[in-house]
């Protein structure tokens, strides 16, 4: 989707993110899998992941999140016309996981919904708050990506346990100058795709049973090796059309937030775009893949080290289960945050919640 030169922008002016406490390291999963701390940094880049505690859930995490970008943003939850929120892993099916968190916060005033696009569902939810401000919709929107996934991945299959983790980010978007903020957006889907990565059990086509619990269809299925030349072509010519919409080039870029899935995926992506390395923000070490919170977790930690500042273009990329890909362009409005503004923006610098758990 090009500007259009006469539509309100709609910009970021907030971020926060939270990530449990809980920690598993490559070595926990070497007690649980047939696997290795120096395979799963290779092939991945990952050497621990975060884990929710017994009894939080998703909105847990979200609530937090959004507290700190509506800190940021100096606002109140009770300013918020609609909340959107992007998740694989809702507190429960129904209600949304978006309406809990609406409670929760009390932002009384907002329309608040669920969106199911797995990875790319930041990056589909920043497309659809452009579109609420610039149509005049909303004026405040609060977009969050949040994950729970330890909670849908088998610790039997080393396939998937050794990449996925939890954690959320939130963003508070508002109207902005057109030719500012949000620049551009490429969304797609391609649902021949769908058993690349998906949970087999649980919805109406194959609902709960004895069986589906048995057969451990609960969990996250995935064909990885299908995956990842997907991954890369399509994080890459998605950017390249986003940028293209922006009047822009690679070579443009102050920063590109990728969707963390592997580390090999973001080296990759970045050596087709011929973007040197210190452009990429990378943090899958430390959290693996987070699903929809990978780019507004990797988004908050830098605006709070002070990496973004006015003018700065910046690049967001994401492919995920449906399958569904996207990526945005933005040009950055918001003041750089120094270390003691990040600390007043949001006290205690290092987001965590309390408690500790270990996989079942
Ligand atoms: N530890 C040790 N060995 C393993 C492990 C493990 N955890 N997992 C797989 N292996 C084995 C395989 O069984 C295979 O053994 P075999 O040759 O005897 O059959 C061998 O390692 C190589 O397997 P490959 O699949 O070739 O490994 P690859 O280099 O492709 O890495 C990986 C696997 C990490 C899954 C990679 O394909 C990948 O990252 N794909 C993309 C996955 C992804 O991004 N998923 C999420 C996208 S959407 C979302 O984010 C929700």
């Amino acid at each position: 989707m090009k500007p259009q030169p006469d539509v309100r922008g709609a910009t970021v002016v907030g971020t926060g993110m939270c990530v449990p406490e809980g920690v598993i390291t490559n070595f926990d999963l070497e007690r649980m899998v047939d696997t290795s701390d120096e395979w799963i940094r290779e092939r991945t880049g990952i050497r621990e992941r975060r884990i929710v505690a017994p009894g939080e859930a998703s909105s847990d995490l979200a609530v937090v999140a959004s507290r700190r970008a509506l800190e940021m943003a100096r606002l109140e939850p009770t300013d918020v016309d609609q909340i959107i929120l992007a998740t694989t892993t809702p507190d429960r099916f129904l209600p949304s996981c978006a309406c809990t968190v609406q409670q929760k916060l009390g932002a009384s005033r907002a329309a608040a919904y669920d969106m199911f696009a797995a990875c790319t569902g930041f990056v589909f939810g920043l497309g659809l708050a452009r579109s609420l401000i610039g149509s005049g919709m909303a004026d405040t929107v609060l977009l969050i990506g949040v994950e729970t996934l330890t909670r849908i991945v088998d610790f039997k299959d080393r396939n998937t346990c050794v990449l996925f983790g939890d954690g959320a980010g939130a963003a508070v978007i508002r109207p902005c100058e057109p030719g500012q903020g949000v620049l551009s957006i490429d969304m797609h889907s391609d649902g021949d795709l769908g058993d690349v990565l998906e949970i087999p059990a649980g919805g109406s086509a194959l609902p709960a049973s004895e069986a589906t619990v048995r057969d451990r269809q609960h969990f996250i299925s995935m064909r990885g090796k299908k995956l990842f030349p997907f991954a890369v072509r399509s994080m890459e010519e998605s950017l390249r059309t986003a940028l293209a919409d922006a009047g822009l080039g690679p070579h443009d870029l102050d920063l590109v937030i990728p969707h963390q899935a592997n580390r090999r995926i973001l080296d990759a992506v970045r050596e087709r775009l011929g973007v040197p390395e210190h452009k990429m923000v990378v943090n899958i070490e430390r959290y693996g893949n987070t699903s929809s919170a990978s780019i507004p977790i990797s988004l908050d930690e830098t605006v709070r080290a002070g990496k973004l500042g006015p003018g700065d273009r910046l690049g967001l990329a994401a492919f995920g289960g449906g399958a569904t890909w996207g990526a945005s362009v933005m040009r950055w409005t918001m003041a750089r945050l120094t270390p003691s503004a990040a600390q007043v923006a949001a006290p205690g610098a290092q987001p965590r919640m309390a408690g500790t758990s270990s996989p079942s």
